[in-house]
């Protein structure tokens, strides 16, 4: 499997597939893979002749310097994973000095408010650094499509935004969320957690599912009031937001119009771990 680690060599490979008119896709990733990442790039593969999968922790989106520091770096794992799916996969593996020079910083862009809500307003600075990253990895690999998760739906809506904003010729694919099967949506964050509390955190999505179930003929408010107060049940799962959201423009639900879609959204402290989650209500 092709390894590059800078990217002038990643580009001037790249230049020759591209000058052969083949359709490249992409996974941009931060590593320490698992079977969420894996469905992203099983979905590349079928859909194109060749496949990126990009392993880069970005500094400049963690607004928390210790969870940056805790962030695993699993390469060697992550290759193995990644080769078990397909010899064929090119692995870009920069470094930050090759990624970003010699000034680590993130671009300020305006997404139209889309990050001033839930990871917006709670890590200060994030998707300026996952903007400025995820623009940089485009312009580099040139990927005729390129694949994101719906679990960071709010990530997924941003790089829409910003392929759009920056004129960036790419089709931006979500993909659903893949879950243990206790429903806890996967993550590497979930290796963080004792045995006993991973199994209680499918308490989240099992909630998620009962705000769907009361969607349809309850009032918002009687649902978060609902939600929250099921939460107080379960000491070790820390509520930090939990919000319905129109899916275009996150904005927390108003009034429910019959054309919009929506969304429930949820952040979980369990023991000191940052947990995600959503679901489509409609
Ligand atoms: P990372 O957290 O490694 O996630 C890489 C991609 O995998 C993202 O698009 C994410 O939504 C997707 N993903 C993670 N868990 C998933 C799951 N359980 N099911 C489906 N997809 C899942 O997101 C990032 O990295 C970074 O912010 C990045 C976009 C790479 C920019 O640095």
């Amino acid at each position: 499997m092709l390894v590059f680690q800078t990217k002038n060599e990643l580009k001037s490979h790249l230049s020759y597939i591209n000058s052969n008119a083949k359709k490249v896709g992409m996974v941009p990733t931060m590593g320490a893979l698992h079977l969420g990442h894996a469905s992203l790039v099983e979905r590349a593969i079928s859909e194109n002749d060749t496949t990126v999968v990009s392993i880069f922790v970005n500094p400049t989106q963690f607004n928390n310097q210790e969870d940056l520091l805790k962030y695993p770096k699993t390469l060697e794992k992550d290759i193995e994973l990644l080769e078990n799916i397909s010899r064929d996969i090119i692995v870009f593996a920069p470094s930050v000095s090759d990624m970003y020079s010699n000034r680590v910083a993130s671009k300020k862009f305006d997404f139209q408010g889309l990050d001033k809500v839930m990871e917006g307003s709670f890590r200060e600075g994030h998707f300026d650094g996952v903007g400025t990253i995820v623009e940089s990895l485009l312009l580099t690999v040139a990927p005729h499509r390129a694949y994101f998760g719906e679990k960071d739906f709010q990530q997924l809506q941003i790089i829409k935004k910003l392929v759009a904003l920056q004129n960036i010729p790419v089709e931006i694919i979500g993909c659903p969320i893949l879950r243990e099967p206790n429903g806890l949506a996967m993550s590497s964050r979930n290796e963080r957690l004792s045995e006993e509390l991973r199994n209680e955190a499918g308490f989240i999505y099992e909630t998620l599912k009962k705000i769907r179930e009361k969607f349809s003929d309850q009032n918002y408010e009687t649902i978060l009031d609902w939600a929250t107060e099921q939460f107080q049940l379960h000491k070790n799962l820390r509520l930090e937001y939990l919000q319905i959201s129109e899916e275009d423009t996150l904005k927390p639900l108003d009034t429910k119009k019959k054309d919009k879609k929506y969304r429930a959204f949820i952040a979980v402290f369990a023991d000191g771990v940052r947990l995600i989650d959503n679901i489509g209500l409609n």
